[in-house]
């Protein structure tokens, strides 16, 4: 026995090691007050939607939860919807999954990878974990707005030669795209250098265009789409990587023994009924984002105009006057570091009816502050 060693610490992989990779603390509470309107997260909180929803799930739970999931029909009735077939999809736990199984199945340890900065927070976060070489491209400040030309990414491309690029459109948190014709050329160049590229589409159809055709011509890319945004179920963590069928039975080979829970399977594909609704709300919460921004505008304050399911206002000298009235009624991110939306508030769109009193919130505080 006293030639046993004593027991260690396992340490993890390489670059798990890194110090600069730390993650939120899964033992503190993260709970939101319930008396507040969560408008900081860029979920879909549209309460006609929701009623749908809850339909949906309550009559999915009594053949979801004691039985492993059959996907293929899910996978089949998804695949019409998107105009592929199954055989171009991967589910997976939202496009969160996506991302990750796109990291897995391409990426060595050391591999360039291009991402735009600031962006979606998992981006660098696999990149560490998958020990990259990341190079992160910064969005600017013109015009009191982030700007990325195409050619400042292009020619990133053409220099860095990544494995991999990752491009969510719209951006988060910018809201920024590249039009249809720049997003070709960003593919293009991509493919001419060996890049692999992601194209993230989680507020697909907040902003209604999209890559997914160009998959039979690109086999270089990959999309992911989520239901946690348009179709209001961010809790149910499904979502989908869409390419050509030979990188998408690569992605398959990293899958799990279930992609993803038997409730969202069943659940999504009887969403998928319900695309109408889902449409009527993304309509809803479009509108509403377009009448806050307008009533904003009116009010004199900067706002970006941007393609996902959340807008940007400046409140300027008013800001701590406006968030201590907004406190005790919604939640929002009410500023950011990254020089390119510094200054900025950011709100999740909701419904005119929701978004009502705070306006009306905003305005008693301004009208107050000028006379
Ligand atoms: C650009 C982008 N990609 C992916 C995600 C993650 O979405 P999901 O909940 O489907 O994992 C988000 C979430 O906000 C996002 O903004």
């Amino acid at each position: 026995m006293s030639s046993l060693q004593p027991a260690v610490v396992p340490l993890p992989r390489k670059p798990l090691r890194s110090p600069d990779l730390t993650r939120p603390d899964w033992t503190a509470s993260s709970s939101r007050n319930p008396k507040l309107l969560w408008l900081d997260k860029n979920e879909n909180l549209d309460p006609e939607l929701a009623s749908v929803a809850t339909e949906v799930i309550k009559s999915a739970i009594p053949c979801a939860l004691n039985l492993y999931p059959d996907a293929e029909p899910l996978y089949r009735k998804l695949a019409a919807w998107m105009g592929v077939e199954p055989g171009n999809l991967m589910l997976t736990p939202g496009s969160d999954g996506a991302i990750r199984v796109v990291f897995e199945t391409f990426i060595n340890e050391g591999d360039v990878v291009i991402h735009t900065q600031p962006t979606f927070a998992m981006y660098p976060v696999y990149s560490q974990i998958y020990g990259v070489n990341r190079i992160a491209i910064s969005y600017e400040r013109k015009d009191n707005a982030p700007s990325l030309s195409v050619d400042r990414l292009t020619q990133a491309i053409s220099k860095h030669k990544p494995r991999l690029v990752c491009l969510p459109s719209p951006d988060s948190p910018t809201g920024t795209v590249f039009s249809p014709v720049e997003m070709r050329k960003i593919i293009s160049v991509a493919a001419a250098h060996g890049a692999i590229i992601l194209v993230d589409e989680a507020y697909h159809p907040f902003y209604a265009q999209t890559t997914v055709p160009l998959i039979a011509e690109f086999p270089n890319l990959i999309v992911a789409r989520t239901f946690a945004k348009a179709w209001g179920l961010a809790g149910l963590r499904i979502g989908c990587a869409v390419a050509s069928k030979e990188v998408a039975r690569s992605l398959h080979k990293v899958r799990p023994m279930y992609e993803v829970n038997t409730l969202a399977v069943v659940a999504m594909e009887r969403m998928l009924d319900h695309a109408d609704e889902m449409l009527a709300s993304v309509r809803r919460l479009n509108a509403g984002k377009w009448y806050f921004l307008d009533e904003m505008v009116k009010l004199g304050f900067p706002v970006l105009r941007g393609e996902g399911n959340f807008l940007h206002v400046a409140f300027g000298p008013n800001a701590a006057v406006i968030h201590q009235a907004l406190a005790d009624k919604v939640l929002y991110r009410a500023d950011f570091r990254e020089p390119c939306l510094a200054g900025y508030s950011r709100f999740s769109a909701t419904t005119k009816t929701l978004f009502q009193p705070i306006i009306d919130a905003i305005s008693r505080v301004t009208v107050a502050k000028q006379t």
